[in-house]
């Protein structure tokens, strides 16, 4: 009852205060917890903008599994939803792996944004080579289903549970079964899945196609604005052209790296256990998507980058001159004298502008956000 006042009034706050104000909301899993009764997927409000209030009326959040798309059998005894404060919900004790097949989706934050999951048995026939693809509108997009345990039948995709396209199994490419839609449009968002013929779904690569409502550093209702340039990974939104910036990387654009072990928009958030974000997804609002934490990769995200490489999914790569060297949490770290993305800028082209110098002895004691980017440099 207490919530019903705010919830009526939700939809006018949220269209006079949407714009600036970015969805602090991240949905979590420890993918190295195979055994369904250790799994657990944690979702995670940020903080309130200072003066917005926003924490005073909003509604709790809500994670659950979604079974309109992938319908997976009932479990034997459901899971359980364990909340932390108002920020922290978690849902856990979940009994046979095909329980954890699917989409979840957690619930919050200003406009109650909705942040999906996908989860993939580790045990498929098939696997996404990345579980969410956002693409441009105009794009082509291109899923790729991995083959992990051959089977000599036809492979059929599907988009949103619906049949959609059969590929034989002599198509496969290099162990591949390749979905290509050219010139996607935002209504060919959504679940796709590849399965081999005959084999039962939980076998399934499912995927989420995120569209942008707009094509390549656009954004707006009619598309005509420009988006700020989102560093590090970080995508633009459609709608109010902000940067949503990946796990572990902070700022206007993304600009600024967070302290190893942290995510959230002001790195505000630790990653649970004493290995940092090794083996956790991170889903964020669209069109983010999911990806592994910054420093990590593979389908359980806990390979390390290899040298030269850094970020979210270790996508990034870093070009550092003068002598600096790649951290694979922050890119380029500087030696003394040198800032930057790349190390470009050199503290006596500096001279006379005490910030910048501020700035660097910062990044020389390690503080969150210093290495690589306090310059913030676009990266292309
Ligand atoms: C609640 O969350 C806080 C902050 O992350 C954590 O330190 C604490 O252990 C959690 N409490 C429980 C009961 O899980
Ligand atoms: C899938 O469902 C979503 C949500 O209902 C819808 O917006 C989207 O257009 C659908 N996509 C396809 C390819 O059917």
């Amino acid at each position: 009852m207490v919530w019903l006042g705010p919830l009526l009034l939700l939809p006018n706050l949220f269209l006079a205060s949407h714009v600036g104000a970015a969805v602090d909301l991240t949905l979590l899993a420890d993918l190295r917890l195979v055994e369904p009764r250790r799994f657990f997927l944690t979702c995670v409000s940020g903080e309130a903008g200072p003066g917005r209030g926003a924490d005073a009326w909003a509604p709790p959040l809500l994670l659950e599994k979604d079974d309109r798309i992938v319908r997976t059998p009932r479990p034997a005894q459901p899971p359980h939803l364990v909340r932390n404060g108002s920020r922290r919900i978690t849902l856990r004790g979940f009994s046979q792996p095909s329980d954890l097949v699917g989409v979840f989706s957690c619930v919050g934050g200003a406009g109650r944004t909705r942040v999906l999951y996908v989860h993939n048995s580790p045990g498929a026939h098939l696997l996404p080579d990345k579980v969410t693809h956002t693409v441009n509108k105009g794009d082509t997009a291109v899923l790729a289903a991995l083959v992990h345990k051959e089977k000599q039948t036809d492979v059929i995709w599907k988009s949103n549970g619906s049949y959609f396209y059969t590929l034989d199994w002599h198509e496969a490419q290099d162990g591949r079964f390749l979905l290509q839609l050219p010139n996607v449009q935002p209504p060919s968002s959504g679940i796709y899945s590849a399965t081999y013929l005959e084999a039962s779904p939980l076998g399934s690569a499912f995927f989420r196609l995120i569209v942008r409502g707009c094509g390549a550093g656009r954004w707006g209702p009619d598309c005509t604005k420009e988006c700020p340039g989102c560093l590090h990974g970080g995508v633009c939104h459609d709608l109010d052209g902000e940067c949503v910036c990946p796990p572990g990387f902070t700022g206007t654009r993304c600009e600024q790296a967070c302290r190893e072990g942290r995510f959230g928009q002001s790195c505000q958030e630790q990653c649970p256990g004493t290995s940092g974000c090794r083996g956790l997804t991170f889903c964020l609002p669209d069109p983010y998507g999911c990806s592994c934490g910054s420093g990590w990769r593979g389908h359980q995200c806990q390979e390390a980058c290899t040298p030269g490489h850094f970020g979210a999914d270790c996508r990034l790569q870093c070009q550092c001159q003068n002598g600096g060297t790649c951290d694979r949490f922050s890119g380029c770290v500087c030696p003394s004298g040198w800032h930057g993305m790349h190390c470009e800028k050199s503290a006596l082209s500096d001279r006379g502008d005490g910030d910048a110098s501020a700035k660097m002895q910062v990044t020389d004691q390690g503080h969150p956000g210093g290495a690589s980017a306090s310059q913030g440099a676009p990266a292309c």
